[in-house]
């Protein structure tokens, strides 16, 4: 079986944006793929260094939520970035194989600033190499492919030049990782914004059935369709959106109803809130099984996997640059 590495911040509780951009394929993917998915909390550093109050806790609960959308950890390795070393040890090789400038073009970096309103010279030396970083993430498990979102694919080049850049230097030694593009588009929130947890638009796997009638009751339709039998533009709705992802065969329908004016916002928002709860309700339920020592248990073990493979790796690192051992 041909291997793939993923990644994911440990942001706390997972939304329908992460699931539908990521989670679904991850889960897909175990059945064609041995699968490596890291938990990236050193990531998590590069932004929200003052807020690590809740890394722990952060940790555990993005890991429930993997667990109760379908990632088995008897198929995949499921483990902490920061509880294998040698992704520091080949940070630091790599870096020494990149340019400054090299790092500071690269354009979802600069969004990542625009959006946390950083001033460029402002940015740590971390955050600038962090691509490196990931580079390491996915070099120590020798994947061949990376599943990832469109926004990452800067990163992913980065990966693959440095991939040859050590190969050339050292002799071969990693295979060049291609992407996976994720197929979903983006998820918009319920104020039609991107999904996101800092902006309090996000419905969460976790959340209760009330909590989603409620969201999905409040959220951005078509601002011209005001009563029943205006009609609508579905395109651009946020409730057709999530019926598009939820709710696939009444899509046609739906569509013609909510054009037409007589498919009124209400009953519209009711079946989708419905449909919703439909297909939270599994995940919620495995969700609610699941005990916080289990997912000890299941990071501890994944972790040891990990760990293991990138030992085995950096042996060969060590020797390709004939560095002391
Ligand atoms: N940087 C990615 C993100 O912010 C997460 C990530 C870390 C990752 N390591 C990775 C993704 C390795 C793919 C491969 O979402």
């Amino acid at each position: 079986m041909k291997r793939i590495l993923s990644g994911l911040r440990p942001t706390g509780k997972v939304h329908i944006g992460n699931y539908f951009g990521a989670l679904v394929n991850w889960v897909k993917f175990q059945k064609e793929y041995e699968c490596y998915y890291e938990v990236a909390d050193w990531h998590v550093l590069t932004t929200d260094i003052e807020h690590l109050d809740l890394m722990q806790k952060n940790i555990i609960e993005t890991v429930i939520d993997w667990i109760a959308a379908g990632i088995d950890p008897d198929k995949s390795v499921v483990f902490v970035q920061s509880g294998v070393k040698e992704h520091a040890e080949l940070h630091l090789l790599l870096s020494m194989l990149v340019s400054v400038p090299r790092l500071q073009r690269n354009p979802t970096l600069k969004e990542q600033i625009r959006d946390l309103e950083r001033e460029e010279e402002k940015i740590s030396y971390g955050h600038l190499g962090y691509p490196v970083l990931q580079t390491a993430d996915i070099l120590l498990y020798k994947p061949e492919k990376v599943p990832v979102g469109e926004d990452q694919l800067p990163h992913l080049e980065l990966s693959r030049e440095l991939a040859r850049r050590f190969n050339n230097l050292f002799g071969e030694t990693f295979p060049i990782p291609e992407p996976i593009l994720s197929p979903a588009p983006r998820v918009p929130g319920i104020d039609k914004r991107k999904m996101s947890k800092s902006l309090n638009n996000a419905i969460y796997l976790s959340d209760t059935e009330e909590e989603v009638e409620r969201k999905i009751k409040r959220a951005f339709t078509d601002p011209l369709k005001i009563k029943l039998g205006d009609p609508g533009h579905p395109d651009g709705c946020v409730v057709f959106a999530y019926h598009n992802l939820i709710n696939k065969e009444q899509v046609p329908e739906i569509r013609e109803g909510c054009e037409s004016g007589k498919l009124g916002c209400v009953e519209c928002k009711k079946n989708c809130a419905f449909k919703m709860n439909e297909f939270l309700s599994p995940i919620r339920e495995k969700r609610n099984s699941l005990k916080e020592k289990d997912i000890i248990e299941i990071l501890k073990e994944g972790t040891g996997k990990a760990k293991e493979f990138a030992e085995r790796t950096m042996e060969e690192v060590r020797e390709k640059m004939n560095l002391w051992r």
